[in-house]
């Protein structure tokens, strides 16, 4: 499309209706330090059972991607090796105590694939919304992967920042943010935004981070991670001297061109877009009975940066993708026919 001063003017506006949109909505200083709190309170009791453990905050409380009321997503790591401590059986303890020791609902499910715990607290006036809480245990690569996630952020947080915000946003009001029920995690959409300001956007917006030799040279050693590479440049101070961008395309600008390719291809934000068949990830295999659900698994495929043979996007089904696909399409409608207000434009699209 070319910018007439008409258009120009509507991307203007969009930059920063997209700015004013998204701030109400981050969490306040309270929310917080109340989660801190609780952060702090469920660590000294977990402690009592193991005293090597410590509970880390992953996830949208610490990547800056964090919206209002969002859930705490939380982790137990265990740093003596001789604990011993078995996840399943630490869930069940952990459940018990917290149940007789807080005032929380607590769900322990130590027979899950990955055993968590679920905690929520009912709303109350100090706290409207309560808090829902998952503690997995020793999850460490989510610990890295949200690391990662933060170190995008930071290099160029107006604009990448407020991208992921507005998506995650967008994705929960239009309901394709389901993973349970056949759509994408918020993570899912975080990894898309990134890989299309790593990729698809020339000259790219952010560096590929995987890729950024480290100052000085790494071992095996200490860059394995639960058998996995977690490596990425994350000297954040030479990346703000270093890395200048050289897209000084605005959020609007950036937000319009969106315009994601659900193709045949796998989106890989360590190595870029790769083939289904090179992964393996396909989804035309023979169909029927027990294969049905695999059939599903890659219709959308987002490669995890560090646990690379886990499709990230497995959750979303043929009719998810349809779905997903069709509120692209709403999208670009609305921003396409409402070149009048950028506000009304983002207002109709999340209705
Ligand atoms: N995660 C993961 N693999 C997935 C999904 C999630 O490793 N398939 C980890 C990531 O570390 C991610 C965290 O779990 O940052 C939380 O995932 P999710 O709830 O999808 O994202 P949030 O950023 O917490 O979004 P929300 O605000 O919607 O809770
Ligand atoms: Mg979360």
């Amino acid at each position: 499309m070319h910018p007439g001063t008409h258009h120009r003017r509507f991307l203007n506006d969009l930059s920063s209706s997209l700015f004013s949109f998204v701030l109400p909505l981050l969490p306040t200083n309270e929310e917080l330090t109340v989660k801190e709190e609780v952060r702090g309170l469920i660590e000294k009791l977990i402690k009592t059972i193991e005293p090597s453990a410590r509970l880390l905050s992953f996830g949208s409380s610490c990547n800056s991607f964090g919206l209002r009321n969002s859930d705490m997503d939380l982790v137990v790591l265990i740093d003596d090796p001789d604990a011993g401590l078995e996840s399943s059986h630490l869930v069940a303890m952990m459940g018990d105590l917290l149940e007789r020791e807080t005032n929380f609902d607590v769900k322990p499910l130590p027979k899950a694939r990955i055993p968590i715990l679920k905690l929520t607290l009912a709303p109350s006036p100090a706290l409207p919304f309560g808090i829902a809480c998952d503690i997995g245990i020793e999850n460490r690569l989510a610990i890295e992967n949200t690391r990662l996630l933060l170190t995008y952020a930071t290099i160029d947080p107006a604009r990448v920042r407020t991208l992921v915000l507005f998506l995650k946003v967008w994705a929960k009001r239009r309901r394709i943010n389901s993973p349970y029920r056949g759509t994408l995690s918020s993570y899912g959409f975080t990894l898309m935004v990134l890989y299309y300001l790593v990729h698809v956007k020339q000259p790219p917006v952010l560096p590929n981070l995987q890729r950024i030799a480290p100052v000085r040279p790494l071992t095996e050693e200490q860059v394995m991670l639960q058998g996995r590479n977690v490596y990425f440049f994350d000297d954040v101070e030479t990346l703000r001297q270093e890395w200048s961008s050289i897209n000084f395309e605005t959020v609007g600008e950036l937000f319009f061109s969106h315009d994601f390719q659900f193709n045949n291809s796998v989106l890989s934000i360590r190595a870029g877009p790769l083939t289904k068949e090179s992964k393996g990830w396909v989804n035309d295999i023979d169909v029927g009975g027990l294969n049905e659900m695999a059939r599903d698994r890659n219709r959308l495929c987002i490669e995890d940066p560090f646990e690379i043979t886990y499709n990230v996007a497995r959750t979303v089904t043929k009719d998810g993708l349809y779905t997903i696909r069709g509120e692209f399409m709403r999208a670009t409608r609305i921003l396409t026919q409402r070149p009048d207000r950028a506000v009304l434009a983002l207002a109709e699209l999340c209705q």
